[in-house]
């Protein structure tokens, strides 16, 4: 049988057994409609048309829901190209992870999808879609996803940043959002640099308050490198799950990288003293410094201390076994360049540059195309990253939290993440729990990589 065929008729018997699941274990809350269709905005001098958002004139919003709490969320596409959304880091059922071919069939134009989940982990996640993935992210449309805790964790207020970039003409208008020399490179850049889609926003909270600053990168490409110049400031939780640790705050010499579907939480302390502002500053290699953002305190202070903060709660992350874990090789590198993936009714770039294992990935859609490795559920794993190329890669793998767990080349603080950044010549090896059933999509971040060969899937039984 044909893999699509499969599809067609297993996976809708999927989301109805999930469905029915979901609504038996709690009260149904009105589905969300979230409507992708196409938008215009203001970013500089001109208006750009042509973007793909939630509304007609504002970028995608950040979408809130709570640990535990149901979620149903209902896409319609009133694009005239297919699509499918996937909620990046979440630990949720397969069939609501929302990649074509794999876990769902594309949203044909003027359909709906509703997706239905009980987000497992509190933290700071984002959204994209998964199909026609280069074309609708590099216009716009990448969210953030915020899955509160519990309880109160403490802070006076929250601001949610939303980096990524455009590649804009001085007109208003697109730039072709990808190159064959970029995608066989370190990817096409773009070349306005935006947070909440605004450039230098300044966002006002009380002196001396308690921010929790959430930083998302959802860029196509961009590896953030950032830091905050002069605030009192902690790290507080990487990829949506909280650090315990006491990690060095990044500096102007030693930024943290953030690479693409990377995000961090800060605790910031307001400055004391009307209108002193605390910068989010992002290093371009071989160009000068960017401010993303900045935070500027008003008001009298409230004169709250980092450590009035609780702890964030645990996530229900199962820890590997490592003395039982099996170990996996995943080689990361080029392929002589090759004829274009087919990738369905998905969008394809038309070439092939990056292999996974030596094989480009030759699109969701493609038959015969077997899973990368076979875990089974329950059991720990070693999955060895190497990066066999001079570019970087923030290898993403879905449904599951890992650890890096060491590095050929650096310190790696064993922080819980959904996507590793692999630097040059890298190999980390990470380490989970194959807990989530399901077939898994895997694949660089970098979405030109993505959509020319370095992809695949994990199926977990
Ligand atoms: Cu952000 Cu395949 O994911
Ligand atoms: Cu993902
Ligand atoms: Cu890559």
């Amino acid at each position: 049988m044909k893999r699509r065929d499969f599809l067609m008729s297993s996976g809708a018997a999927a989301v109805g057994l999930v469905a029915a699941q979901n609504g038996l274990m709690a009260a149904h809350p009105p589905a969300q409609d979230l409507v992708i269709q196409k938008a215009a905005y203001r970013f500089r001098d001109s208006v750009t048309q042509g973007l793909v958002s939630l509304s007609a004139d504002a970028p995608p919003p950040v979408l809130r829901g709570r640990v535990g709490q149901p979620m149903r969320l209902a896409v319609t596409n009133q694009t005239p190209d297919y699509t499918a959304m996937h909620w990046h880091g979440l630990r949720i059922p397969n069939a609501m992870d929302g990649v074509p071919y794999l876990t769902q069939l594309p949203i044909a134009p003027d359909e709906t999808f509703l997706y239905e989940f009980t987000p497992p982990d509190a933290g700071t996640y984002w959204y994209h879609p998964h199909c026609m993935t280069m074309a609708q992210m590099a216009h716009g449309l990448t969210g953030v996803m915020v899955i509160e805790e519990r309880g109160d964790s403490g802070f006076d207020s929250e601001e949610v940043l939303n980096l990524r970039d455009f590649r804009l003409a001085d007109d208003g208008g697109f730039l072709p959002y990808y190159t064959a020399r970029g995608a066989a490179r370190g990817g096409t850049h773009g070349n306005v640099l935006t947070a909440n889609w605004q450039q230098e926003p300044v966002y006002d909270h009380v002196a001396g308050s308690l921010v929790r600053l959430r930083i998302a990168n959802t860029d196509t490409t961009r590896i953030y490198r950032l830091h905050l110049e002069d605030a009192e400031a902690r790290i507080i939780a990487w990829d949506g799950h909280p650090v315990r640790q006491a990690l060095d705050l990044p500096s102007p010499k030693a930024p943290l990288f953030v690479g693409p579907g990377q995000r961090v939480d800060f605790a910031v302390r307001m400055p004391d003293g009307e209108g002193r502002d605390v910068p989010i500053i992002a290093e371009l290699p071989g160009r000068e410094t960017q401010i993303m953002a900045r935070l500027r305190s008003v008001g009298a202070s409230l004169k709250r201390h980092l450590n009035d903060l609780p702890p964030l709660p645990e996530n229900p992350v199962t820890r590997p076994d490592l003395e039982k874990a099996e170990m996996h090789e995943f080689v990361f590198g080029w392929t002589p360049e090759g004829g274009a993936p087919d990738d369905g009714l998905c969008g394809s770039l038309g070439y092939s540059f990056w292999s996974i294992n030596r094989t480009p990935w030759m699109g969701d859609a493609a038959t015969g195309s077997g899973p990368l490795a076979v875990l089974e559920r329950g059991k720990s794993y070693v999955l060895r990253l190497r990066n066999e190329s001079p570019n970087l890669h923030p290898i993403h793998l879905h449904g599951l939290v890992f650890l890096p767990i060491r590095s050929n080349r650096r310190a790696l603080p064993a922080l819980l993440t959904d996507t590793a950044l692999l630097l040059k010549g890298e190999v980390i090896d990470i380490a989970l729990v194959a807990d989530n059933p399901g077939d898994w999509a895997f694949h660089c971040h970098v979405i030109e990589h993505q959509k020319t060969g370095l992809a695949g899937y994990i199926r977990v039984t």
